[in-house]
């Protein structure tokens, strides 16, 4: 029988099939569930176990036959272990949480990102192009430099088939434009005419800078962002670590994916996240 999710308690294991060196510090995996599960969302999230080692959030980049693909950077103990894992290692995953992207029809999709935050977006960039409505999608990628690029080559190849148009940069200049995402950004929705809906994922001083462009321009309709640099622990509800001020609501069930109206409530954007002791830290 298809189950709708995985239990939320109790992790499945999972066994590592391809492992792959995405760009600098960080690795792509595909993993094989050995449950059925329906799809995965875009924007939706694991919680990836490493055995012996610690549980944390990791976003969905494709999941298609039971077979998950993630992409993992390394930051400390825990990515650093599964960095450290190979072809037929086991794995704990529970999901899939949190709530999705929601592209309406007949707009410009603008997707902006860097670093891990390409993940979902790579997953809500094929769920675009899967849809009948066919409209332009624009892919904002921005990186340190070149060996930095999530999904570089895949992103190109859409380009190349003009399926989408890839704007590429990098603050060194070793490709693309340099300066940040953005610039370009925002020099597409200066010519632009038509309405947009932007999406963001990447570290969050950027997306509030995102945000604050998006807020200029009323063809900007709407702004879905993903809150991914923020402290989870159970990811489905339990504990609050993950909530936000003044609103209490909590990145794992509430998000990780906000629209524009709920992020001008959220004063912590851009400004506090919590750290593992529950504290408030300056972004
Ligand atoms: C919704 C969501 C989606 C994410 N998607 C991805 C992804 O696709 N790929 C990826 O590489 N990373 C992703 N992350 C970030 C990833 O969870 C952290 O980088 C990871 O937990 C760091 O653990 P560590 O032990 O390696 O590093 P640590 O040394 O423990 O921490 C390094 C940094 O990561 C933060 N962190 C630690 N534990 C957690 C946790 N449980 N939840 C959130 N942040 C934590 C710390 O506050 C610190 O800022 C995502 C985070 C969230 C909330
Ligand atoms: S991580 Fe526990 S409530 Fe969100």
């Amino acid at each position: 029988m298809t189950k709708q999710t995985l239990p939320n308690t109790k992790p499945i294991m999972g066994r590592i099939i391809k492992k792959w060196e995405e760009c600098e510090d960080t690795f792509g995996f595909l993993i094989d569930i050995p449950v059925k599960v329906k799809g995965a969302k875009p924007g939706q999230f694991i919680m990836l176990w490493i055995p012996g080692v610690d549980e944390y959030p990791i976003g969905i980049a494709d999941f298609e036959n039971n077979v998950l693909e993630i992409g993992v950077s390394k930051m400390g103990v825990g990515t650093e272990a599964m960095i450290n894992k190979n072809i037929g290692d086991l794995v704990g995953i529970r999901g899939f949480y949190g709530k999705p992207f929601q592209p309406p029809n007949k707009v410009n999709h603008l997707i902006i990102g860097g670093g891990f935050g390409m993940t979902p977006l790579k997953l809500l960039t094929t769920y675009l192009l899967l849809r009948e409505e066919k409209e332009e999608i624009h892919i904002f990628e921005g990186a340190r430099s070149k060996n930095r690029l999530m999904y570089l080559d895949w992103f190109q190849n859409l380009h190349d088939q003009k399926k989408l148009v890839f704007h590429v940069s990098t603050d060194d200049g070793s490709y693309g434009y340099k300066g940040f995402p953005t610039v370009d950004l925002e020099d597409f929705l200066q010519k632009s005419e038509t309405p947009s809906v932007i999406y963001a994922a990447g570290p969050e001083r950027m997306m509030k800078v995102i945000f604050d462009i998006g807020k200029k321009y009323q063809k900007v309709i709407d702004m879905q962002m993903s809150f991914a640099d923020r402290y989870m622990r159970c990811g489905f509800g339990l504990c609050s670590y993950c909530a936000v001020d003044p609103t209490g609501w909590r990145i794992c069930v509430d998000g990780p994916i906000f629209n524009a109206k709920q992020i001008e409530q959220i004063e912590d954007f851009g400004n506090y996240r919590r750290i593992e002791t529950g504290e408030k830290q300056r972004i």
